[in-house]
């Protein structure tokens, strides 16, 4: 009878080093990785056949899930395994033919799942976007974005795409949505007249505020494919009698308003595009206004951060577009005349600077 070699001694009979396995090893980082794409493969195989709108009538084999979405049983019998081993989904019954259930995590991909992630991970696994990260390369060495040189602007790509635009308004509702309750918990809107939303995509961030504040009147501006979507979301929230939807560009005009809110705006421009934008807004400012930017504040060192791994995204996508820290937002609005008042730390690595005319 042949001996069997234990597998933790399998590096030593075979003279590879145990880089896999062995987490002393520094390049146990690089595999780490190296693996988050064949991760990300997976779960955007898993959200792209909707395997968690197939398990969210309950539990089903590979056999059954196969007949069910008309795939190979045996390869969505291997997708599950390994969605399974990153806690997306998990086995239950034997493990001669186990069946699997969603966790709660999967469960977040079920397109009606409440804070749904489907949409943000069908837009993070579209080709065009995999190509543009794929590209950073280019983007570092040329430092402009060959996105951005072939579409224009992102928001110019999702105009050309109205499934890409759709996933990317249901992203940024979700996202907000949990940030803007906190802003209104920790920030005062009751004093405000009319708060002009620039950039408001579907209006989360202005629907939560409307309601806070029953007082205030709403104006929401963006460009014209979110309109529809924006009308019925704000009507949803039981707030659209109190906001008026403007369909325009920022670089353009704004409209005049007690306050104006940016909300993951600012982020996507370089200096001089943001202090553009910025100087419409303070040229209809009100002596008693105030400019709320909603973004993602850098820290100056090296802690992870997910405005750091943002920012690759920005700079793959968009020309000129980058995540900043404190200091380099606080002298972007001194540019613009705009004087910080206070800086107010939220939920998802955000902050609301709150700014008023110097
Ligand atoms: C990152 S999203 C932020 C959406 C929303 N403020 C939030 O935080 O959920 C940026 C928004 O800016 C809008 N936008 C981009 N360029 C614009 C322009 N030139 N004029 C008006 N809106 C624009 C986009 O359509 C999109 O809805």
């Amino acid at each position: 009878m042949s001996e069997i070699t234990p597998l933790a001694d399998l590096a030593d009979v075979s003279g590879r080093e145990r880089d896999v396995v062995d987490d002393a090893d520094p390049r146990a980082l690089i595999w780490d990785l190296l693996r988050g794409q064949w991760r990300f493969s997976a779960l955007y195989a898993f959200v792209d056949l909707d395997v968690a709108g197939a398990l969210g009538d309950g539990p089903l084999t590979a056999g059954e899930l196969a007949e069910r979405l008309g795939v190979d049983r045996v390869a969505v019998g291997r997708l599950l395994r390994t969605v399974a081993a990153l806690g997306v989904a998990r086995s239950v019954g034997g493990p001669e033919t186990p069946r699997y259930a969603l966790t709660a995590a999967g469960d977040s991909l079920r397109a009606d799942a409440p804070g749904s992630m489907r949409s943000v991970s069908l837009l993070q696994g579209a080709p065009v976007l995999l190509e543009a990260m794929e590209s950073l390369a280019d983007a570092v060495r040329e430092g402009r974005s060959s996105f951005a040189a072939r579409f224009g602007s992102f928001y110019g790509w999702l105009a050309t795409d109205p499934a890409a635009r759709r996933h990317f308004d249901v992203f940024m509702t979700t996202r907000s949505r949990a940030v803007a309750e906190a802003a209104v918990a920790a920030y005062d809107f009751g004093g405000i007249g009319t708060l002009a939303d620039i950039g408001g995509g579907k209006g989360t961030v202005l629907a939560t505020a409307l309601r806070a504040a029953p007082g205030m009147r709403g104006l929401l501006l963006d460009l014209e494919p979110v309109m529809a979507g924006a009308r019925a979301f704000l009507a949803s929230e039981g707030v659209a009698d109190r906001c008026e939807l403007v369909v325009g560009d920022f670089f353009r005009a704004v409209p005049r308003a007690d306050a104006y809110l940016l909300s993951n705006i600012v982020h996507n421009w370089d200096d001089d595009d943001a202090l553009r934008l910025l100087g419409n807004i303070r040229r209809e400012l009100p002596a008693h206004g105030r400019v709320l930017l909603l973004d993602m504040l850098l820290p100056e060192d090296d802690r992870p951060h997910l405005g750091k791994e943002m920012d690759m995204r920005l700079l793959a996508l968009y020309d000129g577009g980058r995540e900043r820290g404190e200091h380099e937002y606080l002298a972007l609005l001194g540019k613009a005349g705009l004087r910080t008042e206070r800086v107010i730390g939220l939920p998802n690595a955000l902050s609301l600077i709150d700014a008023r005319p110097e």
